[in-house]
């Protein structure tokens, strides 16, 4: 059986640290660090993940404020709320969930959010400092990715990575953080040719496709270590990876399960990327709230 790389578990942890990291520095500065989330119509899977990245908030002592704006919601207003939270001093990130709909311009509103309070990693000003390998707030799935690779002592220096998908939400940010761990990173999409075979050479497989079981054992090397950043519904209304888990966990040498895997850890790391704002925003060290 492979290694079964436990999102959720490590997720836990990593917010009952921040939890007395964040207790710490309130009593420090006698200031609560603020998240504002903006939700858009009521898709029900936004909700969802709105509502747990909410509740994930208040669980470690980060003020969440949230905005549930109308579907018809014009540009111009939803600028106006953006604007107004980057004035707000008790706001230290701003998260508006994507995507939008059709009428709104999804570039504009990520660029509207200041980027010392743009904890999804999504502003232009991220993103460059990203590739350049500087330190910013960096993407929450990506990183997740990264922490979980790096607390299971998975091997990146030299290692052959293949992405599959080039969001910005995960597959480009992702390829930046492999390649800054000397990783030899390939992006793959759905226009590439000979998919399985390109998959098959990779040491470390991450799959952020968008299908329901896409990848299969022609694709997967015998001891690759497959991350699944799948969120999929299938049939039946069960959430399940883009990663057939039971065959390919049979010659993977480490797997994230779905659900269990990533997804907690992308909540983990918003967390801790408000944090990480926050703590600029009141000019506060590191060392400061080290436990
Ligand atoms: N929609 C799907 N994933 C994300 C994410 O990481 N951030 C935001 N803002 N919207 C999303």
């Amino acid at each position: 059986m492979p290694t079964l790389i436990k999102g959720k578990e490590l997720a836990q942890e990593m917010r009952e640290k921040l939890g007395k990291r964040v207790e710490k520095i309130k009593n420090i500065t006698g200031r609560q660090p603020g998240l504002a989330v903006i939700q858009v119509g009521s898709d029900p899977a936004s909700s969802i993940y709105v509502r747990n990245k909410q509740k994930a908030c208040q669980a470690c002592g980060i003020k969440s404020f949230g905005y549930e704006l109308p579907e018809d919601v014009s540009q111009t207003q939803l600028m106006e709320l953006i604007d107004t939270l980057n004035q707000d001093e008790h706001v230290n990130g701003i998260l508006c969930q994507l995507p939008l709909p059709d009428h709104l311009d999804e570039f504009a509103v990520t660029q509207s959010i200041l980027p010392d309070k743009d904890v999804d990693g999504f502003h232009a000003v991220n993103t460059g400092l990203l590739s350049m390998g500087r330190s910013c707030l960096v993407p929450c799935t990506p990183a997740g990715i990264l922490a979980m690779l790096k607390a299971y002592d998975i091997p990146l220096k030299g290692q052959r990575c293949v992405i599959v998908g080039r969001s910005n939400i995960v597959g480009k940010p992702v390829a930046q953080l492999m390649l800054k761990e000397h990783a030899t990173v390939t992006i793959a999409h759905s226009r590439t040719r000979d998919l399985p075979g390109l998959c098959h050479s990779a040491d470390i497989l991450i799959a952020a496709i968008g299908k329901a079981h896409f990848v299969t054992p022609e694709y997967v090397k015998p001891g690759a270590v497959v991350i699944d950043v799948g969120i999929n519904r299938n049939e039946a209304g069960k959430v399940v990876g883009d990663v057939d888990f039971t065959s390919v966990a049979s010659i993977a040498s480490a797997i994230t399960p779905v659900p269990g895997g990533v997804g907690p850890m992308t909540i983990a790391m918003l967390l801790e990327n408000t944090f990480q704002a926050y703590l600029k925003q009141n000019r506060v060290n590191e060392e400061q709230v080290d436990l």
